[in-house]
């Protein structure tokens, strides 16, 4: 009797340790699977374009880390990709705070071995109710927009540099405005009826400038930069926030983007309606590119 109780035991005893054995097999695939995906960053993808785009990356095999502030609808963009079978975590940063920024990128170098895709997409559309405040004291409009995406991307270089072949991509916009070094952080701004984008436009076109200075700096790595205006007025909170009708869809912009992470596009090269274009006239100032990346690693270097 005694006999058959310690053969029964024996084999439950054996079962489990198999199961044990490939349930650990299957956590280390995954690890492993995880570890060899390429992986997507996505910066403000918690709605609007980001999410969109954050959603396709995920359905072609990406690992996404989803960002933004709002943890709530981070899940839900996380929840939406690993449903559809794919993978994807969210990471919580408020731009507003370089802090968080450089949190956001230590925490990606020290949990990932690669980064193949960075898309610096977060964004506001103005500081309309003037609540907004940088932890730093500057701009907000151009620390969320351009300086937070600034300091990310350099953060984030080495690793992209490794991943290489990886891509970065800049969501600009065509509303662009020249950056007054005099007076960046717009103290001396008065905005009138015609200029109320001016703080938006300015950090547009930053983005732009750091773009074509950082294709310059990454010739030969075969990392590549481009940036675009997506669409115009597309379906998002930004557009409906500033009590603008939409004219687009988020799927138009997510395209546009899409094809600056698929296609065979080159470097350095601002897009509109998916063909390389001129942009302001700025752009093309070496000096300002160099004095805008001059006072960026300035201002970075703040409070580290
Ligand atoms: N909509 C257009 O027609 C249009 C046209 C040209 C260019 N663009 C550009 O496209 C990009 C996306 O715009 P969208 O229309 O999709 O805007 P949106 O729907 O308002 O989404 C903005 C995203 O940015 C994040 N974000 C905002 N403030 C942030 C902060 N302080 N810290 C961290 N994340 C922050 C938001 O996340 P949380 O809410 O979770 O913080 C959200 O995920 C922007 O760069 C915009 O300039 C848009």
């Amino acid at each position: 009797m005694k006999k058959v109780i310690f053969t029964g035991l024996g084999i439950f005893a054996l079962v489990v340790w198999f199961a044990s054995l490939a349930g650990l097999e299957a956590q280390a695939n995954e690890a492993e699977m995880q570890q060899q995906a390429s992986v997507a960053l996505v910066t403000g993808s918690t709605r609007g374009l980001g999410e969109e785009v954050a959603k396709r990356l995920g359905a072609m095999g990406y690992h996404v880390i989803v960002h933004g502030r709002s943890i709530e609808r981070g899940q839900a963009v996380v929840a939406y990709i690993a449903d559809a079978g794919g993978s994807a975590e969210f990471r919580r940063a408020d731009f507003l705070s370089l802090d968080q920024v450089r949190a956001l990128a230590n925490g990606v170098l020290a949990d990932f071995s690669r980064l193949d895709v960075l898309i610096n997409n977060a964004g506001i559309g103005s500081d309309e109710d003037g609540e907004l405040v940088s932890e730093e004291g500057f701009e907000p409009v151009f620390q969320v927009n351009y300086l937070a995406h600034f300091l990310l991307t350099e953060k984030l270089l080495p690793l992209l540099i490794d991943s290489a072949p990886a891509r970065i991509v800049n969501v600009s916009s065509g509303a662009q405005a020249a950056i007054d070094f005099d007076d960046v952080m717009l103290e001396n701004w008065e905005p009138d009826g015609r200029q109320i984008g001016r703080p938006y436009a300015q950090s547009k076109l930053a983005q732009i400038l750091h773009t074509y200075d950082l294709a310059e700096r990454l010739q030969g790595t075969d990392v590549i930069v481009n940036t675009l205006h997506p669409a115009t007025f597309m379906d998002t909170y930004m557009v409906r926030r500033a009590g603008i009708a939409p004219r687009t869809s988020v799927d138009e912009g997510a395209d546009r983007v899409m094809q600056l992470i698929t296609d065979d596009v080159g470097s350095g090269n601002y897009f509109v309606d998916g063909k390389p274009t001129r942009a302001h006239d700025q752009a093309y100032d070496k000096v300002a590119r160099q004095r805008l990346r001059e006072l960026s690693l300035e201002l970075i270097s703040h409070n580290e």
